[in-house]
């Protein structure tokens, strides 16, 4: 990699941020389309979280996707938030325009793209959708559902209450379902959504009996480590269409990289090799 005196810069704050895929896939992008520009991991204390992002600004940085821990508090710090991370209450891309520091949130473009690229065939209008979680990232795939279509989102969390909160947030397409309760509805839902923490590697077991889903629902996990999670092998086993989580995560990538460098990056088979192959 060889930068000029006119390289663009961006970079992903986080708190850690060694774990982050989002160096490997913006730094394979750059190099793809043979950029003048890099894309750096930035370890940021969440005490720090404003001064960083303000000395990015005054560094002539294009923007910076932001993790966790910093959503929320980023949504604070922006001069601007679009409508999607209003809605979605919290900023994972920020781009900064004549001095202004302006937020968006591309997770739920990330979550329909992978679904549109992966299951073409899916109709979101065919019946309702059961998400389980209702945390951040929960936030972001029942906006991307009401977006496009899906008549009811019901979403079954541990603790009822924050279902309650987001049900309530996003209106009358959307129902809580106490945990205990999650494989109630599944006779006619035509979608399933993990976006708890669950399946993931090093975390607790997603208990679910998936026996009443309709053999035409798909299945899906915002869980990509690891790929095929349990979930998503036993709906394989079942005959159900499966969507793995790892696409989410390189389509939310998608507008960021284009706002700060102007060209729009293609998610291929190649991209998903060389981000699996870390
Ligand atoms: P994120 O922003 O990534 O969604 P989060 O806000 O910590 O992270 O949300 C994690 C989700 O996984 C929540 O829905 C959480 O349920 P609670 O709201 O009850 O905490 C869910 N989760 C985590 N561990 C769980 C467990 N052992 N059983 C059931 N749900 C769990």
């Amino acid at each position: 990699m060889i930068l000029s005196g006119k390289t663009k810069l961006a970079g992903v704050m986080g708190w850690p941020v060694a774990h982050s895929r989002s160096p490997r896939l913006q730094g394979y992008w750059i190099e793809h389309h043979g950029l003048d520009a890099a894309y750096v991991p930035l370890p940021v204390h969440p005490d720090n979280f404003k001064s960083a992002l303000h000395a990015l600004r005054d560094l002539g940085f294009r923007g910076v996707n932001i993790t966790v821990p910093h959503k929320e508090a980023a949504l604070a710090a922006c001069d601007d938030v679009d409508a999607q991370a209003r809605r979605i209450a919290a900023v994972n891309t920020i781009t900064f325009q004549d001095g202004r520091i302006l937020g968006g949130n591309s997770d739920a473009f990330g979550f329909l793209e992978n679904l549109r690229q992966e299951a073409p065939q899916w109709k979101p209008g065919a019946g309702p959708a059961l998400v389980l979680g209702a945390g951040g990232a929960a936030r972001a795939v029942v906006a991307a559902l009401l977006d496009s279509g899906v008549p009811q989102v019901r979403i079954a969390n541990r603790t009822l209450e924050r279902a309650q909160q987001l049900a309530n947030d996003f209106g009358p397409s959307c129902a809580a379902v106490p945990w205990g309760d999650r494989t109630g509805g599944l006779a006619d839902t035509m979608l399933l959504v993990n976006a708890t923490s669950l399946g993931m590697t090093g975390q607790a077991a997603l208990e679910i009996n998936i026996d009443a889903l309709p053999p035409a629902a798909l299945v899906t996990d915002i869980v990509y480590t690891p790929l095929e999670t349990p979930l998503l092998a036993v709906a394989r086993a079942c005959g159900n269409t499966v969507v793995d989580g790892l696409g989410m995560l390189l389509h939310q990538a998608r507008p960021g990289f284009e706002a700060w460098f102007g060209v729009a990056p293609a998610v291929t088979p190649a991209l998903r090799q060389f981000v699996l192959a870390e």
